[in-house]
Formats: C-alpha cells, sequence, structure tokens
C-alpha cells in the first residue's frame, strides 16, 4: 500500500530583542479555569445544546506580544488581551466566536456558512465506531464470513473531498478483527462499507460487496519485547528552567504551548547573542499544521482514505501521555496539556510534552592543528543540545515529534513516524 505524508512546519523566523521573565505569557495555552469559564459563558448564552468542536487561545497580534515581551519589566506595559476562539455546532449550524476572557464576555460570534465543517468530536468518533457492533445488517455479514461480532472493533474515518458541491458531516467506519491478536490494524474485515452520519448519528449507507481472507492473527502482535534502555546521564551540562510555560536552557529561552490541533507550539524562542550582550529572536512561532495522508489506493473501499491528521483529528486531541524511559530519557522533565472535550469540560493529557537534555556523543564542532611544529593540538566541544518532545498516535499512526535546539543557535526540527499494521 503506497503512502505518502506530507508535512507541513509553519515557521517565521525573525530577529527582535527579547529580555526578562514573567509569571504569564501572552502565548500561554488555555489553563483549566480558562477552559471552565469558556464553558460557562457559551452556556449562558442564547446558543443551546452546543458541542464544543474547537477551543483555542485567540492570540494577540505579534506586535503586541513582542511589545509586552520586551517592556512589561518597566511594570506599566499591559498585558496583551486574552481571548479564546471557540467554534460549536447548534441546531445542526457551525458557529465561531471569540470571547474575552478578561470581561467573560463574547465579543463577536458569526454563523459560519461556508464550505467544510469543524473537526468531529470524540464522542461523536466514538458514537460512530460503535454503531455497525448492533446494526443486523453488518451482524449478518460477520456471521455469513463466519466471524464473532465480539471479536470486531471499528474506527471512524474521515472520507476525504472529491469534488461535491454539497458536504455533510459523515464517517466512513471500516472493522477489523482481533480474534487472537491485540494489533487488529493488520486484519481488516474488508469488502464492507458503513458511512455514518454524524449529524443523525444513523448508518445512512451499507454496502457488502466482496469477502476476502482475513490476515491470520498469529506473529501480528506488536508487543515491545522490553522497555527502551534510553540513556543519558552524560550530561547535566546546563539546567532547564521551566516557569509556567517558559523554558530557558544554556543560551537559549522559549516559549512552551499546547493545543488541540497542533499539540505542540514553540514560540518567542530567542538566543543569548553574547557579543552583543543581549537575546536575539530566531522563531516567533513553530508548530506542526497538517499531515496529509492520501492512500492513493483507488478502490471503492480506500479510495476516500486521504486523511489531514492534523486538521481533522488533532495533534494536541491524540496525544500521548509520554512514558519514561521508553519515550522519553530519565533526566526529561514533563508538562501536561489540556483541551475542552465535545461538552466543553477541561481535560487534561498528562506528560504531554518532555523536555530534556541529549548529549549524543556527537562534537559542536572540533579542529587538529598540526601546523605548528612540534605539537599536536586536537580542540573542540561535545555537542549538547535541548530537545522538547511530543508523540501523538493518530489511528495505527505514531508521531514522534522533535525540536531540538542547539546552543549555536540552529534549531532542528525532526519527525519519525511508526506505523502499525
Ligand atoms: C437538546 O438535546 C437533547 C438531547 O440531545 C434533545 O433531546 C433536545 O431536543 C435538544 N433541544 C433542542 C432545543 O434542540
Ligand atoms: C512606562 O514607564 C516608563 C518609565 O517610567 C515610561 O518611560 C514609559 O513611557 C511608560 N510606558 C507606558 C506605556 O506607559
Ligand atoms: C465470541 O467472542 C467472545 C469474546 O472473545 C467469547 O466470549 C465467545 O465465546 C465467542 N463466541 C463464539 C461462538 O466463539
Ligand atoms: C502480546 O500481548 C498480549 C496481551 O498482553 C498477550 O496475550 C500475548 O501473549 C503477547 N504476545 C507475545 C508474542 O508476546
Ligand atoms: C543522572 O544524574 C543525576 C545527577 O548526577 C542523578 O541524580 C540521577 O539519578 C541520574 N539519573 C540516572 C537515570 O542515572
Amino acid at each position: 500500500m503506497e503512502l505518502i505524508k506530507v508535512l507541513h512546519i509553519s515557521v517565521a523566523f525573525f530577529f527582535l530583542f527579547f529580555s526578562i521573565y514573567c509569571q504569564c505569557h501572552p502565548l500561554d495555552p488555555l489553563n483549566p479555569d480558562e477552559i471552565n469559564k469558556i464553558r460557562v459563558i457559551i452556556q449562558k448564552s442564547h446558543l443551546s445544546n452546543v458541542t464544543f468542536h474547537y477551543v483555542d487561545l485567540d492570540e494577540p497580534e505579534k506586535n503586541d506580544v513582542l511589545h509586552w515581551l520586551s517592556s512589561h519589566k518597566l511594570q506599566n506595559a499591559s498585558f496583551p488581551y486574552r481571548r479564546a476562539r471557540v467554534v460549536v455546532r447548534a441546531n445542526g449550524e457551525s458557529h465561531e466566536l471569540t470571547l474575552d476572557l478578561v470581561t467573560s464576555s463574547i465579543i463577536s460570534q458569526k454563523l459560519y456558512l461556508g464550505h467544510g465543517f469543524p473537526p468531529f468530536t470524540l464522542n461523536e468518533l466514538i458514537q460512530s465506531s460503535i454503531l455497525p457492533l448492533s446494526n443486523p445488517k453488518f451482524q449478518e455479514s460477520i456471521s455469513r464470513r463466519g466471524l464473532n461480532i465480539s471479536e470486531v472493533s471499528c474506527i471512524p474515518l474521515s472520507v476525504g473531498w472529491f469534488g461535491q458541491v454539497k458536504t455533510i458531516r459523515v464517517l466512513s467506519v471500516p472493522c477489523f478483527y482481533l480474534g487472537g491478536t491485540t494489533n487488529f490494524w493488520a486484519r481488516p474485515i474488508e469488502g464492507i462499507t458503513i458511512l455514518v452520519d454524524v449529524e443523525s448519528m444513523k448508518i445512512i449507507k451499507y454496502l457488502d460487496r466482496f469477502r476476502s481472507p482475513l490476515p491470520e492473527a498469529k506473529d501480528a502482535d506488536f508487543n515491545s519485547s522490553s522497555q527502551g534502555s534510553v540513556t543519558c546521564n552524560e550530561t547535566g551540562s546546563f539546567r532547564i528552567n521551566i516557569q509556567g510555560h517558559e523554558v530557558s536552557w544554556a543560551n537559549w529561552k522559549l516559549h512552551v504551548g499546547f493545543n488541540t490541533r497542533a499539540g505542540m507550539i514553540i514560540s518567542t524562542a530567542s538566543i543569548f547573542d553574547a557579543v552583543r550582550n543581549e537575546y536575539r529572536r530566531v522563531l516567533y512561532k513553530g508548530h506542526v499544521s497538517e499531515i496529509f495522508v492520501p492512500y492513493m489506493d483507488p478502490t471503492f473501499e480506500w479510495y476516500y482514505r486521504t486523511f489531514m491528521d492534523v486538521g481533522e483529528f488533532g495533534f494536541g486531541r491524540s496525544a500521548s501521555t509520554l512514558v519514561q524511559s521508553l519515550d522519553c530519557p530519565n533526566n526529561a522533565v514533563y508538562m501536561d496539556g489540556y483541551m475542552a472535550d465535545s461538552v466543553g469540560q477541561v481535560v487534561q493529557v498528562p506528560r504531554a510534552i518532555c523536555i530534556f537534555e541529549r548529549y549524543a556523543g556527537d562534537a559542536a564542532w572540533r579542529h587538529t592543528e598540526i601546523g605548528v611544529p612540534g605539537t599536536l593540538n586536537t580542540k573542540g566541544q561535545k555537542e549538547v543540545n535541548l530537545v522538547i518532545r511530543m508523540v501523538t498516535t493518530v489511528g495505527n499512526y505514531d508521531y514522534i515529534l522533535d525540536w531540538e535546539f542547539k546552543q549555536s543557535g540552529s534549531i532542528k526540527v525532526g519527525v519519525r513516524n511508526y506505523k502499525i499494521l
């Protein structure tokens, strides 16, 4: 099966002055109190029966952020506005709202009439995936295949867009068979197409076109033989200092945020320039903006699998709690993530991000000088970097995202992807 992934990393580089630290930062992600406040404001509004599809910080203007960062040590600079952007659905319509979190008010509200829909809620994804199991036609298809319905597991998939003028909120729900393995991805039950209308939460299309042999359960497991042996204690070279969401390490200062869509967000990263004796801005904001996964299989059961893993499923919402010594070395420190669920309640992702110093046995620079008669002079410096990592699991894909900060001033962004099948 062909698989292509396109990764766009949105980064905006520029240089400016940056200094001093405060307990709060204008780009801090929404905290649990703020998420609760948002729910209450919307519950009190004229919108009834809402489901929350998107809740995030409405970032202040870049100029305001930069001004505050460079001047708030004067005590009199005003903190840029604190707002939230919210997309809710009510009575089959999408509403986009902007909330002021200081005055607890809705400052703008718009009925969205354009193409497309906000992300599905987790609740919608779960409801859709269990719908087939109680459907008589599906039960019959399963028993005709000689399979046991108790061993069937279905997953909700977005359906892509193929030029339709009018689209509806649907999920396609292919099913898989456990039958002795924990790795159901390896055992797709082919030939069946189930389309769920998410608005009415009903199956609107059911097709059973063919049967094909089920791959064997034997050897399908992906059990790990042992917990990884990540060692990292060569280091301890610099202190990782974390206050709120601001991180400083060696000559770097930066901000680490989190939201439902992008997951980890790096912003206002600056490096100390010893020559100028000041911090210089290197990166205003960086995060993964989309991962496109088109399978490019033209068959009827597979052609629509053209996923947008960030926009449709959410890297933050799919973030994994990191496991010490498997995902991150023992010297790592962790940061939690917070987001809103479909009813606006706070959801915590414990240890969503880890931050650690890494020494991989590389040289930051070196030179052997033989030009001085009678001497052989080798000098260099070991490369010790700061790594900020998150892991997100979208279906059978696990993405490991690393932002690596080098003392030289360069930033290396890395993505590793493991696919279970
Ligand atoms: C609100 O939702 C409930 C449960 O889904 C439903 O029974 C009720 O009719 C809805 N009310 C309105 C005004 O849509
Ligand atoms: C803040 O205070 C400084 C020094 O007292 C002053 O020069 C500056 O104009 C003030 N800025 C604002 C925005 O009030
Ligand atoms: C079907 O699977 C369930 C759960 O694994 C098991 O308890 C049950 O005995 C199975 N039924 C048949 C007919 O094999
Ligand atoms: C994998 O894990 C499952 C569930 O923990 C267990 O039943 C199975 O025996 C394991 N398989 C292997 C090959 O270790
Ligand atoms: C790493 O070094 C620190 C300081 O020497 C020590 O406290 C810590 O236990 C070490 N961690 C591991 C995993 O060896």
